[in-house]
């Protein structure tokens, strides 16, 4: 009976020779077949001792992608594997690739920042050919038999997100304006952020004047929607859920634009250094922290557990169905942050420091000690 190790081999040969029939570019040499001998970690082809893990990202474009891939690099290296990086810059086609040049490199396990909720189950169809689990990092991979999802409660994050606009403007004109389609985390927020508006919808108490996408997340999109809908509503707007800090920018800017920055709640997510000044400046009403060492350390720690053959049980106690089956999943808690607890949530945390979230409010508004 062959091996498991001899039959990842196998399937690592016929991808090297099926990506060169693409005419991709030559992956780097896969490296030989294990001998026999050689000494290996649990899981691991004989011959080599560290664990290898593949870490395929859609972007680094936003801020908080970067701590991930650090975080995430540390935890992993800490743990005596190593990480091998890629990052797709939005590109369906190139992180398809790059995934299967991590394939063809001999990764033990591969995690997946995917770009395309649907098109990176091919990902998983080609990493399971080999032998290889697939870990979700932050956004689900619909469609396929994913080992394992990590992420924040997408819901939640929502919920948060339309719950501190409505305790701010309980009544009048909202503009929505989600993120990328192709991302099922922007489809989750919507969902939560309906859940809380629904009630004051109803009621008539709100109304929403205006309902865009940004397209891959983009700042330009959303500050090209808000432009327009500020233009159909004649600036009549009180409120606009927006789903993450990078997006609520591109907002922000378009009420500027009118004098409104400011005048109109503004949510979003992240926690990002420019969107934590805003909010100490009065520009935008709230944003969501989550702690990335929290999903960088869990991730690194059962991908290293999974190579192990360990048992997630333990971790992964909950459920998210990707429409092909209930993906084992561990769900962190995202935080909601307003001006009234940026210094405990964000500073005293650590994320920011306060001379860079304070940077430009004058001294004698900041918190603490006067000058
Ligand atoms: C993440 C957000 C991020 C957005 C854009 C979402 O999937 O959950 O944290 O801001 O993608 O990159």
């Amino acid at each position: 009976m062959k091996s498991k190790s001899n039959r990842r081999w196998a399937a690592i040969a016929a991808l090297v020779w099926l990506t060169g029939l693409a005419g991709c570019p030559s992956p780097p040499p896969a490296e030989k077949p294990p001998s026999a001998a050689a000494p290996s970690a649990p899981g691991v082809p004989a011959g080599r001792k560290a664990i290898r893990i593949g870490f395929s990202m859609d972007t680094l474009k936003e801020e908080r992608w970067q701590r991930d891939r650090d975080l995430f690099v540390e935890r992993a290296k800490e743990l005596g594997a190593e990480v091998l990086v890629q990052s797709a810059n939005g590109n369906d086609t190139l992180q398809n690739a790059q995934a299967e040049n991590l394939l063809t490199q001999g990764v033990d396990i591969l995690v997946v920042i995917p770009h395309n909720l649907k098109t990176t189950a091919k990902i998983v169809e080609l990493a399971h050919g080999a032998g290889i689990k697939v870990i979700a990092y932050d956004r689900i991979i619909r469609d396929c038999d994913l080992d394992l999802y990590i992420s924040f409660d997408n819901f939640r994050v929502g919920q948060l997100q339309a719950q501190a606009l409505v305790e701010r403007v309980p009544k009048g004109n909202y503009v929505l304006i989600g993120g990328a389609p192709t991302d099922n985390n922007a489809l989750m927020l919507r969902e939560g952020q309906l859940n809380v508006l629904k009630p004051y919808l109803d009621r008539g108490d709100i109304k929403i004047v205006a309902d865009q996408w940004a397209k891959d997340w983009q700042v330009v999109e959303a500050l090209k929607h808000m432009e327009n809908a500020l233009t159909k509503v004649n600036n009549d707007a009180q409120a606009v859920v927006v789903s993450n800090d990078g997006t609520a920018s591109g907002v922000i800017q378009a009420l500027a634009g009118q004098g409104l920055a400011g005048k109109v709640a503004v949510s979003g997510q992240d926690a990002d250094l420019a969107a934590c000044q805003r909010i100490a400046e009065g520009t935008q009403t709230m944003t969501v922290y989550k702690p990335i060492d929290r999903i960088a350390r869990a991730a690194a720690e059962a991908a290293i557990k999974m190579v192990r053959g360990e048992s997630l049980d333990a971790l992964a106690m909950k459920k998210v169905n990707n429409g092909y089956k209930d993906v084992p999943s561990i769900l962190l808690e995202p935080i909601l942050v307003t001006r009234d607890n940026l210094d405990r949530e964000i500073i005293q945390s650590g994320f920011h420091t306060l001379e860079e979230v304070y940077k430009n409010v004058p001294r004698e508004q900041r918190p603490g000690p006067k000058p």
